[in-house]
């Protein structure tokens, strides 16, 4: 792990520079192969060679449009002096990958990774969108720490259904809670369907990849405002184009990712997530990000920094509005310049400007949208809070601006299911022993449980409860929840269950008191009594006995430490050990 990296030193030549530089078949060997694409032999002398990662997949939705992006990308490239080349990384599509998407954000950073460190690059644009994707290339560029900058691709237009705002994940949980309970048809929801993904883009609402593109902003890693231009806006491809301009200057002034994703930089991204109301799974992605650098980050600092902080930001789920209408209100240089009194602001990101500098123009143009810290949304206090207790002795945490206020303090027996295939089957059922005062609880859904981590956390309500016009509850696992998502949803547990956390012992009629306030998650259940079950307890076999699912089985670490895979924590830099000519 390298914590502290020796920047002392601008390259004196390109890294590229071993692969082209040399005269003879040493040079020639490398420069042919590529003069084969039909480059002039002007792009070996010396410019810095610009990888442009591009997770554009037609099975990845969200990051389609990434091709068009990359071209704007490499205009900027050649402008700035570069030499541009677009190569394919794996490509995680939220919606459509089984069993989660989240079982291969490791492996798309372990991928992006070696792909970066094994090529002629000096520098990288990563071309991110959909939830994982981001975070998997901020953990490759923090591990092989070449200049990078992101571009994520933009949200998608508002949703619209019958004349009304409808946002992309956050109203496919309203939709079927209203299915379940009757008071929609089925013919409706495809009418809704058919509006709610209206053009190229990730998720509209402040799900996790609106959330992950703020948080790559908030680190310094993208340029100012480009979270939140629409991927239909013309202005992506401008702030595209100057990310390739900018990639070509960050590789002369050797300005690297340790330099710019510091422990100051989580500081910002963690309370910029509270003033947006930013996605749980931020929390994940940030510990896994800063596992790779060596900063030190912990899961109560997410509480601890984001306690004084309001939430600003009127964004679906926890608010009214859609990325389209955050982008016209100013976007997350706003926000930032809001929170001047919270942030570090002379931190230094891929502008090379500080961060007061940065944002010191932006201008709010709707505070519907993007709240004074004088008037917020929320009050301070109300972003994700971290729970501690005997049901969770590393870890849990909740979403207080999408939890109903109600709950926050309640008192309930459980209702305990090993897996969430197991409550599927029986939450339609009317004899099903469960009243608004219950607390659900479904484990088997961690990291190494399902195994990956799935979003399920957000489970929808038995359908009797919904019948009677119960529009929550309590709901407890060791699950994730979608960006999207909302309800009183206690999340993460650990250590899961099936790694021998408490959540494994819990009995359905346990008594299970949740005092977000006091931040505790207890189970009313006597130390003698959890050691016999305990005592009786075994470690679910291995769901996958063989390839990738299985390496991350064996090796996934917890989610309070950031779910990545134990021997990829740590940087391994730019360097080649071999070459073989
Ligand atoms: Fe890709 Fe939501 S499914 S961002």
């Amino acid at each position: 792990m390298t914590a502290e990296r020796d920047h002392s030193a601008k390259a004196s030549r390109p890294r590229s520079g071993a692969w082209f530089a040399a005269e003879a078949r040493a040079g020639m060997i490398y420069r042919s192969w590529l003069r084969a694409e039909g480059f002039t032999p002007e792009v070996f002398d010396g410019r810095p060679v610009i990888g442009i990662a591009n997770s554009w997949s037609e099975l990845t939705p969200c990051n389609v449009h990434l091709r068009a992006v990359a071209d704007a990308v490499k205009r900027g490239v050649w402008q700035a002096g570069g030499f541009p080349l677009e190569f394919p990384t794996m490509s995680l599509g939220e919606s459509l990958m089984r069993p989660t998407a989240m079982l291969f954000r490791n492996l798309m950073a372990m991928e992006v990774e070696e792909l970066v460190r094994a090529n002629p690059l000096d520098g990288v644009v990563l071309l991110s969108g959909c939830d994982k994707t981001t975070p998997a290339m901020l953990m490759a560029a923090a591990s092989v720490d070449l200049p990078a900058i992101m571009v994520t691709g933009g949200p998608m237009l508002n949703g619209k259904y019958r004349g009304a705002d409808v946002g992309s994940g956050t109203h496919v949980w309203r939709f079927e809670q209203e299915l379940v309970a009757g008071r929609m048809s089925q013919e409706e929801c495809v009418a809704a369907e058919s509006g709610m993904a209206r053009s190229c883009g990730h998720c509209m609402t402040m799900g996790t990849a609106s959330t992950m593109a703020c948080m790559a902003e908030a680190l310094g890693m993208q340029l100012p405002g480009s979270a939140a231009w629409p991927a239909a806006d013309s202005r992506r491809y401008v702030t595209a184009q100057s990310a390739g301009q900018r990639i070509v200057e960050l590789v002369r002034e050797d300005l690297r990712p340790s330099r710019i994703m510091t422990r100051q930089a989580f500081e910002n991204a963690i309370r910029v997530n509270a003033a947006i109301g930013g996605s749980t799974n931020a929390v994940i992605h940030l510990l896994a990000i800063a596992g790779r650098l060596g900063v030190p980050l912990s899961l109560d600092d997410f509480d601890e920094l984001a306690r004084p902080v309001p939430t600003l930001v009127n964004l679906m789920p926890s608010g009214r509005f859609l990325m389209e209408d955050f982008c016209y209100a100013g976007g997350l240089p706003v926000v930032m310049r809001e929170l001047t009194d919270f942030l570090h602001n002379e931190h230094v990101g891929v502008t090379g400007k500080t961060l007061a500098e940065t944002v010191a123009g932006a201008e709010c143009w709707n505070r519907d949208v993007i709240a004074s810290l004088d008037d917020p949304v929320q009050p301070a206090g109300s972003g994700t809070a971290v729970l501690r207790g005997n049901l969770c002795p590393n870890g849990a945490v909740v979403k207080q601006s999408a939890a109903s206020p109600h709950l926050l303090k309640h008192r309930g027996q459980a209702l305990v299911f090993d897996s969430i295939e197991d409550y599927h089957q029986v939450a339609g059922r009317d004899d099903l022993p469960v009243e608004a005062s219950t607390i659900l609880v479904v484990r088997g859904a961690g990291p190494k449980g399902y195994p990956g981590m799935p979003e399920i956390g957000n489970f929808v309500l038995p359908r009797k409860l919904l019948e009677r016009g119960v529009t929550d509850m309590v709901r407890i696992s060791d699950a994730r929840m979608s960006g999207t998502g909302f309800g009183t949803v206690v999340l993460h547990v650990a250590p899961e269950s099936a790694a021998g956390g408490p959540l494994a012992f819990v009995r359905s009629g346990d008594w299970i008191q949740l005092d977000v306030p006091a931040r505790t998650l207890t189970l009313e259940v006597n130390e003698r009594e959890l050691a016999r079950r305990r005592a009786g307890w075994a470690p679910p076999p291995c769901s996958s006995s063989r390839g990738y699912a299985r390496l991350y089985s064996e090796h996934v670490l917890q989610a309070d430490q950031g779910a990545d895979l134990d021997f990829l924590v740590g940087a391994s830099g730019a360097d080649v050990p071999r070459h073989n000519h």
